[in-house]
Protein backbone atom coordinates (compact mmCIF):
# COMPACT_ATOMS: atom_id res chain seq x y z
CA UNK A 1 0.00 0.00 0.00
CA UNK A 2 0.95 3.41 -0.66
CA UNK A 3 1.46 6.02 1.79
CA UNK A 4 -1.12 8.38 0.46
CA UNK A 5 -2.63 6.15 -1.53
CA UNK A 6 -5.52 7.12 -4.24
CA UNK A 7 -7.98 4.71 -4.19
CA UNK A 8 -10.04 4.61 -7.40
CA UNK A 9 -13.07 2.71 -7.07
CA UNK A 10 -15.47 1.89 -9.94
CA UNK A 11 -18.80 2.12 -9.19
CA UNK A 12 -21.78 0.29 -11.18
CA UNK A 13 -24.59 1.22 -8.77
CA UNK A 14 -27.07 3.30 -11.16
CA UNK A 15 -29.16 4.66 -8.37
CA UNK A 16 -28.33 8.21 -7.19
CA UNK A 17 -28.15 8.90 -3.75
CA UNK A 18 -27.08 11.76 -1.97
CA UNK A 19 -23.85 12.08 -0.75
CA UNK A 20 -22.77 10.40 2.51
CA UNK A 21 -20.22 10.55 4.49
CA UNK A 22 -18.90 7.83 6.28
CA UNK A 23 -18.41 7.87 10.47
CA UNK A 24 -14.43 7.68 9.51
CA UNK A 25 -14.51 10.54 7.33
CA UNK A 26 -12.53 12.75 9.62
CA UNK A 27 -10.26 9.91 11.50
CA UNK A 28 -9.03 8.97 7.76
CA UNK A 29 -9.29 12.56 6.37
CA UNK A 30 -10.71 12.30 3.54
CA UNK A 31 -11.26 14.97 1.00
CA UNK A 32 -13.52 14.07 -2.41
CA UNK A 33 -11.59 14.94 -5.68
CA UNK A 34 -13.31 16.69 -8.53
CA UNK A 35 -15.57 14.95 -10.98
CA UNK A 36 -14.38 13.30 -13.79
CA UNK A 37 -15.38 14.57 -17.44
CA UNK A 38 -19.04 12.80 -18.24
CA UNK A 39 -18.64 9.76 -20.37
CA UNK A 40 -19.85 10.17 -24.19
CA UNK A 41 -23.94 9.53 -24.55
CA UNK A 42 -24.95 5.99 -24.85
CA UNK A 43 -27.19 6.98 -27.19
CA UNK A 44 -27.79 9.32 -30.34
CA UNK A 45 -31.21 10.45 -28.60
CA UNK A 46 -31.99 9.50 -25.01
CA UNK A 47 -29.01 7.90 -23.74
CA UNK A 48 -26.72 8.10 -20.47
CA UNK A 49 -24.12 9.27 -19.47
CA UNK A 50 -21.77 8.63 -15.98
CA UNK A 51 -18.93 10.83 -14.18
CA UNK A 52 -16.76 9.45 -11.37
CA UNK A 53 -15.00 11.07 -8.51
CA UNK A 54 -12.17 9.99 -6.64
CA UNK A 55 -11.43 10.12 -2.68
CA UNK A 56 -7.98 11.10 -1.47
CA UNK A 57 -7.41 10.00 2.12
CA UNK A 58 -4.80 9.40 4.77
CA UNK A 59 -2.58 6.56 4.86
CA UNK A 60 -3.46 5.63 8.22
CA UNK A 61 -4.61 2.03 9.38
CA UNK A 62 -7.95 1.61 8.90
CA UNK A 63 -8.47 3.69 6.04
CA UNK A 64 -7.45 1.87 3.10
CA UNK A 65 -11.03 1.68 1.73
CA UNK A 66 -13.50 4.10 -0.61
CA UNK A 67 -16.22 3.20 1.71
CA UNK A 68 -14.28 5.12 4.76
CA UNK A 69 -14.88 8.15 3.38
CA UNK A 70 -18.24 7.58 1.36
CA UNK A 71 -20.67 5.16 1.00
CA UNK A 72 -20.36 3.22 -2.30
CA UNK A 73 -22.11 4.93 -4.47
CA UNK A 74 -20.99 8.57 -4.20
CA UNK A 75 -18.58 7.83 -6.23
CA UNK A 76 -20.30 7.38 -9.81
CA UNK A 77 -23.52 9.12 -11.32
CA UNK A 78 -25.17 8.59 -14.15
CA UNK A 79 -27.87 11.18 -16.68
CA UNK A 80 -30.17 11.03 -19.37
CA UNK A 81 -28.32 12.96 -21.85
CA UNK A 82 -29.22 13.77 -25.26
CA UNK A 83 -32.68 14.03 -24.48
CA UNK A 84 -34.60 14.67 -27.63
CA UNK A 85 -36.02 13.16 -30.77
CA UNK A 86 -36.00 14.12 -34.05
CA UNK A 87 -38.78 15.59 -36.36
CA UNK A 88 -41.34 15.88 -33.19
CA UNK A 89 -40.74 12.47 -31.92
CA UNK A 90 -41.85 12.20 -28.26
CA UNK A 91 -39.51 10.18 -25.74
CA UNK A 92 -41.37 7.80 -23.81
CA UNK A 93 -39.28 5.00 -22.33
CA UNK A 94 -35.50 4.71 -22.38
CA UNK A 95 -36.10 0.99 -23.63
CA UNK A 96 -38.33 2.19 -26.11
CA UNK A 97 -36.49 5.24 -27.07
CA UNK A 98 -38.77 7.76 -29.41
CA UNK A 99 -42.32 7.55 -30.29
CA UNK A 100 -42.37 9.06 -33.69
CA UNK A 101 -44.85 11.12 -35.44
CA UNK A 102 -46.21 9.40 -38.72
CA UNK A 103 -43.66 9.30 -41.51
CA UNK A 104 -40.77 9.18 -39.53
CA UNK A 105 -39.01 6.18 -38.18
CA UNK A 106 -35.93 4.95 -36.27
CA UNK A 107 -35.02 4.96 -32.48
CA UNK A 108 -34.73 9.47 -32.82
CA UNK A 109 -37.58 9.75 -35.32
CA UNK A 110 -34.70 10.77 -37.90
CA UNK A 111 -35.41 8.61 -40.91
CA UNK A 112 -38.13 9.27 -43.12
CA UNK A 113 -40.65 6.64 -44.36
CA UNK A 114 -40.13 5.66 -47.80
CA UNK A 115 -42.06 3.33 -50.15
CA UNK A 116 -41.04 1.09 -52.65
CA UNK A 117 -40.65 2.02 -56.17
CA UNK A 118 -44.64 0.93 -57.31
CA UNK A 119 -44.19 -1.18 -60.59
CA UNK A 120 -45.82 0.02 -63.47
CA UNK A 121 -49.45 -2.09 -64.83
CA UNK A 122 -49.47 -3.76 -68.04
CA UNK A 123 -50.81 -1.82 -70.63
CA UNK A 124 -50.28 1.03 -68.25
CA UNK A 125 -48.34 4.19 -66.74
CA UNK A 126 -47.76 5.69 -63.31
CA UNK A 127 -46.38 8.69 -62.19
CA UNK A 128 -44.81 9.79 -59.07
CA UNK A 129 -42.33 12.52 -58.27
CA UNK A 130 -41.47 11.17 -54.64
CA UNK A 131 -41.33 7.67 -52.40
CA UNK A 132 -41.42 9.46 -49.02
CA UNK A 133 -44.34 8.87 -46.49
CA UNK A 134 -47.61 10.79 -47.67
CA UNK A 135 -46.40 11.46 -51.48
CA UNK A 136 -48.90 9.77 -53.94
CA UNK A 137 -48.67 7.53 -57.03
CA UNK A 138 -51.20 7.86 -60.11
CA UNK A 139 -51.84 5.27 -62.38
CA UNK A 140 -53.50 5.32 -65.98
CA UNK A 141 -54.27 3.00 -68.91
CA UNK A 142 -53.13 3.14 -72.40
CA UNK A 143 -55.30 3.89 -75.02
CA UNK A 144 -57.80 0.88 -75.46
CA UNK A 145 -57.32 0.01 -72.43
CA UNK A 146 -59.62 0.52 -69.31
CA UNK A 147 -59.06 0.34 -65.52
CA UNK A 148 -61.22 -2.18 -63.98
CA UNK A 149 -59.97 -3.23 -60.47
CA UNK A 150 -57.36 -1.34 -58.29
CA UNK A 151 -56.47 2.43 -57.00
CA UNK A 152 -55.85 5.03 -59.55
CA UNK A 153 -54.72 7.13 -57.24
CA UNK A 154 -52.45 5.23 -53.83
CA UNK A 155 -50.83 7.04 -51.17
CA UNK A 156 -47.56 6.04 -49.33
CA UNK A 157 -48.72 4.73 -45.66
CA UNK A 158 -46.84 5.25 -42.48
CA UNK A 159 -45.79 1.51 -42.77
CA UNK A 160 -44.09 2.01 -46.09
CA UNK A 161 -46.64 0.16 -48.38
CA UNK A 162 -48.77 2.09 -50.79
CA UNK A 163 -52.73 2.45 -49.97
CA UNK A 164 -54.91 1.11 -52.16
CA UNK A 165 -54.62 -2.22 -54.46
CA UNK A 166 -52.45 -2.21 -57.74
CA UNK A 167 -54.47 -1.19 -61.05
CA UNK A 168 -55.46 -3.50 -63.73
CA UNK A 169 -55.81 -1.81 -67.27
CA UNK A 170 -57.61 -4.25 -69.99
CA UNK A 171 -58.49 -4.08 -73.37
CA UNK A 172 -62.08 -2.86 -74.69
CA UNK A 173 -61.33 -2.10 -78.12
CA UNK A 174 -62.80 -5.41 -78.61
CA UNK A 175 -65.31 -4.20 -81.12
CA UNK A 176 -62.35 -3.25 -83.65
CA UNK A 177 -62.56 -5.90 -85.57
CA UNK A 178 -66.11 -5.87 -86.30
CA UNK A 179 -67.15 -9.41 -85.24
CA UNK A 180 -70.72 -9.00 -85.42
CA UNK A 181 -72.18 -9.67 -89.18
CA UNK A 182 -75.44 -9.39 -90.60
CA UNK A 183 -75.92 -5.90 -89.37
CA UNK A 184 -75.68 -6.60 -85.64
CA UNK A 185 -74.41 -4.18 -83.39
CA UNK A 186 -71.18 -3.96 -81.36
CA UNK A 187 -71.30 -3.40 -78.12
CA UNK A 188 -67.41 -3.17 -76.74
CA UNK A 189 -66.88 -5.11 -73.51
CA UNK A 190 -64.08 -5.43 -71.16
CA UNK A 191 -61.64 -8.12 -73.03
CA UNK A 192 -64.82 -9.38 -74.94
CA UNK A 193 -68.13 -7.80 -76.93
CA UNK A 194 -71.82 -8.27 -77.58
CA UNK A 195 -73.35 -8.23 -80.87
CA UNK A 196 -77.04 -6.62 -81.15
CA UNK A 197 -78.34 -8.51 -84.13
CA UNK A 198 -80.58 -7.16 -86.24
CA UNK A 199 -84.18 -9.28 -86.43
CA UNK A 200 -83.68 -12.40 -87.89
CA UNK A 201 -80.13 -13.26 -86.57
CA UNK A 202 -79.02 -14.45 -83.50
CA UNK A 203 -75.63 -16.27 -82.43
CA UNK A 204 -72.78 -14.70 -80.74
CA UNK A 205 -72.06 -12.95 -83.85
CA UNK A 206 -74.98 -12.78 -85.30
CA UNK A 207 -74.14 -15.34 -88.18
CA UNK A 208 -77.67 -17.74 -87.09
CA UNK A 209 -80.52 -17.20 -89.51
CA UNK A 210 -83.66 -17.37 -87.60
CA UNK A 211 -86.08 -15.51 -89.51
CA UNK A 212 -89.37 -17.68 -90.23
CA UNK A 213 -90.65 -17.15 -93.13
CA UNK A 214 -92.72 -13.24 -92.84
CA UNK A 215 -96.66 -13.83 -93.45
CA UNK A 216 -98.63 -10.59 -94.52
CA UNK A 217 -102.70 -11.00 -95.47
CA UNK A 218 -103.95 -14.15 -93.17
CA UNK A 219 -107.48 -14.17 -93.10
CA UNK A 220 -109.51 -13.86 -89.80
CA UNK A 221 -112.05 -16.80 -88.77
CA UNK A 222 -115.33 -16.03 -91.15
CA UNK A 223 -118.53 -16.66 -89.80
CA UNK A 224 -121.35 -17.20 -93.04
CA UNK A 225 -124.89 -17.68 -92.54
CA UNK A 226 -126.44 -19.14 -96.05
CA UNK A 227 -130.03 -20.54 -96.85
CA UNK A 228 -128.19 -22.33 -99.36
CA UNK A 229 -126.96 -25.85 -98.35
CA UNK A 230 -123.86 -24.98 -100.41
CA UNK A 231 -121.58 -21.49 -100.16
CA UNK A 232 -118.57 -20.43 -102.13
CA UNK A 233 -116.34 -18.50 -99.45
CA UNK A 234 -112.93 -16.86 -100.53
CA UNK A 235 -110.51 -15.13 -99.18
CA UNK A 236 -107.16 -13.81 -99.62
CA UNK A 237 -104.08 -15.82 -99.97
CA UNK A 238 -101.74 -14.70 -97.47
CA UNK A 239 -97.99 -14.05 -98.51
CA UNK A 240 -94.89 -15.14 -97.45
CA UNK A 241 -91.42 -13.53 -97.98
CA UNK A 242 -88.04 -13.43 -96.76
CA UNK A 243 -86.48 -10.48 -95.87
CA UNK A 244 -83.09 -11.80 -96.88
CA UNK A 245 -84.82 -13.26 -100.51
CA UNK A 246 -84.14 -16.80 -99.11
CA UNK A 247 -86.63 -19.49 -100.85
CA UNK A 248 -90.09 -19.92 -99.41
CA UNK A 249 -92.33 -23.02 -100.10
CA UNK A 250 -95.64 -22.97 -99.06
CA UNK A 251 -98.27 -25.77 -99.16
CA UNK A 252 -101.94 -26.11 -98.27
CA UNK A 253 -105.29 -27.68 -98.27
CA UNK A 254 -106.87 -24.75 -100.22
CA UNK A 255 -104.77 -23.80 -103.19
CA UNK A 256 -107.49 -22.44 -104.95
CA UNK A 257 -108.41 -19.68 -102.28
CA UNK A 258 -112.03 -20.74 -101.86
CA UNK A 259 -114.26 -23.58 -100.88
CA UNK A 260 -117.42 -24.22 -102.47
CA UNK A 261 -118.77 -25.60 -98.94
CA UNK A 262 -121.63 -27.07 -97.12
CA UNK A 263 -123.44 -26.39 -94.07
CA UNK A 264 -119.79 -26.80 -91.42
CA UNK A 265 -116.44 -25.82 -89.88
CA UNK A 266 -113.73 -26.20 -92.65
CA UNK A 267 -110.06 -25.47 -91.37
CA UNK A 268 -108.06 -23.61 -94.15
CA UNK A 269 -104.10 -23.75 -93.70
CA UNK A 270 -101.08 -22.43 -95.25
CA UNK A 271 -97.81 -23.88 -94.26
CA UNK A 272 -94.89 -21.48 -95.33
CA UNK A 273 -91.16 -23.22 -95.12
CA UNK A 274 -88.27 -21.93 -95.07
CA UNK A 275 -85.17 -24.54 -96.62
CA UNK A 276 -82.57 -22.74 -95.53
CA UNK A 277 -83.17 -22.73 -91.88
CA UNK A 278 -86.22 -25.01 -91.75
CA UNK A 279 -88.61 -22.74 -90.07
CA UNK A 280 -91.95 -22.51 -90.74
CA UNK A 281 -94.65 -20.11 -90.34
CA UNK A 282 -98.56 -21.01 -90.78
CA UNK A 283 -101.76 -19.11 -91.65
CA UNK A 284 -104.55 -21.04 -90.22
CA UNK A 285 -108.19 -20.13 -90.06
CA UNK A 286 -111.97 -21.71 -89.66
CA UNK A 287 -114.70 -20.93 -92.50
CA UNK A 288 -118.35 -21.61 -90.69
CA UNK A 289 -120.77 -22.28 -93.07
CA UNK A 290 -124.11 -21.68 -91.21
CA UNK A 291 -128.21 -21.98 -91.65
CA UNK A 292 -129.70 -18.08 -90.30
CA UNK A 293 -130.13 -18.56 -87.18
CA UNK A 294 -133.69 -18.30 -86.23
CA UNK A 295 -135.18 -15.99 -83.59
CA UNK A 296 -136.63 -17.17 -80.61
CA UNK A 297 -140.28 -18.05 -80.19
CA UNK A 298 -142.31 -16.67 -77.47
CA UNK A 299 -144.18 -18.91 -75.28
CA UNK A 300 -147.55 -18.63 -75.43
CA UNK A 301 -149.76 -17.01 -72.64
CA UNK A 302 -151.56 -20.08 -71.18
CA UNK A 303 -150.37 -22.15 -73.82
CA UNK A 304 -147.43 -24.49 -74.23
CA UNK A 305 -144.54 -24.09 -77.46
CA UNK A 306 -143.92 -27.48 -78.11
CA UNK A 307 -140.61 -28.32 -80.79
CA UNK A 308 -138.51 -30.49 -82.52
CA UNK A 309 -135.07 -30.76 -80.14
CA UNK A 310 -133.23 -32.30 -82.98
CA UNK A 311 -131.75 -31.44 -86.21
CA UNK A 312 -132.51 -27.41 -84.97
CA UNK A 313 -129.64 -26.79 -87.38
CA UNK A 314 -131.93 -27.37 -89.77
CA UNK A 315 -135.45 -26.78 -89.33
CA UNK A 316 -137.35 -26.15 -86.07
CA UNK A 317 -140.81 -27.01 -86.47
CA UNK A 318 -143.14 -26.10 -83.85
CA UNK A 319 -146.47 -26.34 -82.42
CA UNK A 320 -149.18 -24.33 -79.66
CA UNK A 321 -150.83 -26.49 -77.16
CA UNK A 322 -153.23 -24.90 -74.80
CA UNK A 323 -154.08 -25.55 -71.23
CA UNK A 324 -157.28 -27.37 -70.39
CA UNK A 325 -160.13 -25.22 -71.64
CA UNK A 326 -158.14 -22.79 -73.16
CA UNK A 327 -158.63 -22.53 -77.16
CA UNK A 328 -156.83 -20.86 -79.52
CA UNK A 329 -159.14 -18.27 -81.60
CA UNK A 330 -160.81 -19.64 -84.34
CA UNK A 331 -160.48 -17.53 -88.01
CA UNK A 332 -157.12 -15.90 -86.33
CA UNK A 333 -155.01 -19.34 -85.82
CA UNK A 334 -155.55 -23.17 -87.30
CA UNK A 335 -154.81 -25.36 -84.56
CA UNK A 336 -152.78 -27.19 -86.72
CA UNK A 337 -150.38 -24.24 -87.86
CA UNK A 338 -147.27 -25.47 -87.76
CA UNK A 339 -144.49 -22.88 -87.14
CA UNK A 340 -141.53 -23.32 -89.09
CA UNK A 341 -138.01 -21.65 -89.60
CA UNK A 342 -135.27 -23.36 -91.54
CA UNK A 343 -132.00 -21.92 -93.15
CA UNK A 344 -133.87 -18.98 -93.99
CA UNK A 345 -134.04 -17.90 -90.21
CA UNK A 346 -137.64 -16.56 -91.24
CA UNK A 347 -140.33 -17.81 -89.29
CA UNK A 348 -143.40 -19.08 -91.45
CA UNK A 349 -145.55 -18.05 -90.60
CA UNK A 350 -143.91 -15.07 -88.90
CA UNK A 351 -144.48 -14.79 -84.91
CA UNK A 352 -145.13 -14.51 -82.68
CA UNK A 353 -147.39 -17.58 -81.45
CA UNK A 354 -150.52 -17.01 -80.84
CA UNK A 355 -152.09 -16.86 -76.90
CA UNK A 356 -154.99 -19.60 -75.68
CA UNK A 357 -157.77 -18.09 -74.59
CA UNK A 358 -160.86 -18.90 -72.73
CA UNK A 359 -163.96 -19.00 -75.57
CA UNK A 360 -166.82 -17.18 -75.44
CA UNK A 361 -169.32 -20.46 -75.39
CA UNK A 362 -168.19 -23.42 -73.81
CA UNK A 363 -168.01 -27.13 -75.20
CA UNK A 364 -169.75 -28.95 -73.27
CA UNK A 365 -169.02 -32.51 -75.75
CA UNK A 366 -165.81 -34.51 -74.78
CA UNK A 367 -165.68 -35.69 -77.82
CA UNK A 368 -165.74 -31.90 -79.21
CA UNK A 369 -162.93 -30.64 -77.39
CA UNK A 370 -160.07 -29.40 -79.35
CA UNK A 371 -156.83 -32.36 -79.40
CA UNK A 372 -154.51 -29.64 -78.71
CA UNK A 373 -155.16 -29.26 -75.33
CA UNK A 374 -153.38 -30.42 -72.12
CA UNK A 375 -153.83 -31.17 -68.62
CA UNK A 376 -150.01 -31.21 -67.51
CA UNK A 377 -147.23 -29.16 -68.80
CA UNK A 378 -144.98 -31.95 -67.42
CA UNK A 379 -146.06 -35.43 -68.83
CA UNK A 380 -145.40 -37.16 -71.66
CA UNK A 381 -148.99 -36.85 -73.58
CA UNK A 382 -148.09 -33.70 -75.24
CA UNK A 383 -144.48 -34.94 -76.78
CA UNK A 384 -146.40 -38.27 -78.00
CA UNK A 385 -148.94 -35.89 -79.88
CA UNK A 386 -146.52 -34.10 -81.07
CA UNK A 387 -144.57 -36.68 -82.58
CA UNK A 388 -147.67 -38.23 -84.09
CA UNK A 389 -148.55 -35.01 -85.79
CA UNK A 390 -145.11 -34.96 -87.05
CA UNK A 391 -145.44 -37.89 -88.71
CA UNK A 392 -148.38 -36.96 -90.45
CA UNK A 393 -147.55 -33.61 -91.15
CA UNK A 394 -144.68 -32.60 -94.57
CA UNK A 395 -142.25 -31.81 -91.80
CA UNK A 396 -142.37 -35.54 -91.75
CA UNK A 397 -138.70 -35.73 -93.09
CA UNK A 398 -137.73 -34.93 -89.68
CA UNK A 399 -139.05 -38.31 -88.69
CA UNK A 400 -138.30 -40.75 -91.48
CA UNK A 401 -134.63 -39.09 -91.97
CA UNK A 402 -133.79 -39.04 -88.27
CA UNK A 403 -136.25 -42.04 -87.10
CA UNK A 404 -133.27 -42.67 -84.08
CA UNK A 405 -133.91 -39.26 -82.85
CA UNK A 406 -137.61 -38.62 -83.55
CA UNK A 407 -139.18 -39.47 -79.87
CA UNK A 408 -141.05 -37.91 -77.24
CA UNK A 409 -137.85 -37.47 -75.38
CA UNK A 410 -136.40 -35.58 -78.07
CA UNK A 411 -139.22 -32.60 -77.86
CA UNK A 412 -139.18 -29.94 -76.34
CA UNK A 413 -141.97 -28.68 -74.25
CA UNK A 414 -142.36 -24.99 -72.80
CA UNK A 415 -145.19 -23.73 -71.04
C1 LIG B 1 -116.09 -19.29 -106.21
O1 LIG B 1 -115.60 -17.96 -106.19
C2 LIG B 1 -114.33 -17.80 -106.84
C3 LIG B 1 -113.87 -16.38 -106.66
O2 LIG B 1 -114.90 -15.46 -106.93
C4 LIG B 1 -114.46 -18.18 -108.31
O3 LIG B 1 -113.21 -18.04 -108.94
C5 LIG B 1 -114.95 -19.59 -108.39
O4 LIG B 1 -115.17 -19.96 -109.72
C6 LIG B 1 -116.24 -19.79 -107.61
N1 LIG B 1 -116.61 -21.21 -107.59
C7 LIG B 1 -117.83 -21.62 -107.84
C8 LIG B 1 -118.02 -23.08 -107.82
O5 LIG B 1 -118.74 -20.84 -107.99
C1 LIG C 1 -132.68 -37.69 -79.08
O1 LIG C 1 -132.89 -38.93 -78.46
C2 LIG C 1 -131.79 -39.83 -78.49
C3 LIG C 1 -132.21 -41.15 -77.91
O2 LIG C 1 -133.57 -41.24 -77.74
C4 LIG C 1 -130.62 -39.20 -77.80
O3 LIG C 1 -129.51 -40.05 -77.89
C5 LIG C 1 -130.30 -37.86 -78.43
O4 LIG C 1 -129.27 -37.24 -77.70
C6 LIG C 1 -131.53 -36.97 -78.43
N1 LIG C 1 -131.17 -35.74 -79.20
C7 LIG C 1 -131.52 -34.52 -78.77
C8 LIG C 1 -131.12 -33.40 -79.66
O5 LIG C 1 -132.17 -34.33 -77.74
C1 LIG D 1 -150.23 -12.63 -75.92
O1 LIG D 1 -150.40 -12.03 -74.65
C2 LIG D 1 -149.36 -11.13 -74.33
C3 LIG D 1 -149.57 -10.70 -72.88
O2 LIG D 1 -150.89 -10.31 -72.68
C4 LIG D 1 -149.40 -9.97 -75.31
O3 LIG D 1 -148.36 -9.05 -75.03
C5 LIG D 1 -149.25 -10.48 -76.72
O4 LIG D 1 -149.31 -9.45 -77.66
C6 LIG D 1 -150.24 -11.57 -77.01
N1 LIG D 1 -149.96 -12.17 -78.30
C7 LIG D 1 -150.84 -12.19 -79.31
C8 LIG D 1 -150.34 -12.84 -80.56
O5 LIG D 1 -151.92 -11.69 -79.23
Amino acid sequence: MSKLSVLSVLIVALAYVIADRAPTWDFCDCELLEWSQWSSCTKQCYGRHHRDRKVRLTDKEGCTEYTHCVTDDEGSEWQDCNTFCYNGGTFLFSFIGCICVAGKHGRCCDKTVTCATPSTPDNGRRYYSSLNYGSTVRYSCNHDYRMTSGSSRRKCKDNGGWSGTMPRCRYVNTCSSNPCKNGGRCINGVESYTCQCQPGWSGINCENDIQPPVMTGCSDDQLIYTRHTTHNVTWSIPQFSDPFNKEIRMVTNYPEGFVVAPWGDHVVQYVATKPFNGLQTECKFTVKIRPHPCPELNIPINGARVCNEWKIEYAQVCLVYCYKEFILQLGSYKAQQWYICGASGNWLPPGPLPNCTMPNIKIISEKDSPDYQYNSCHNDAIKKSYIKRLKASHQNKLCTKHPDECKADNVSVDC
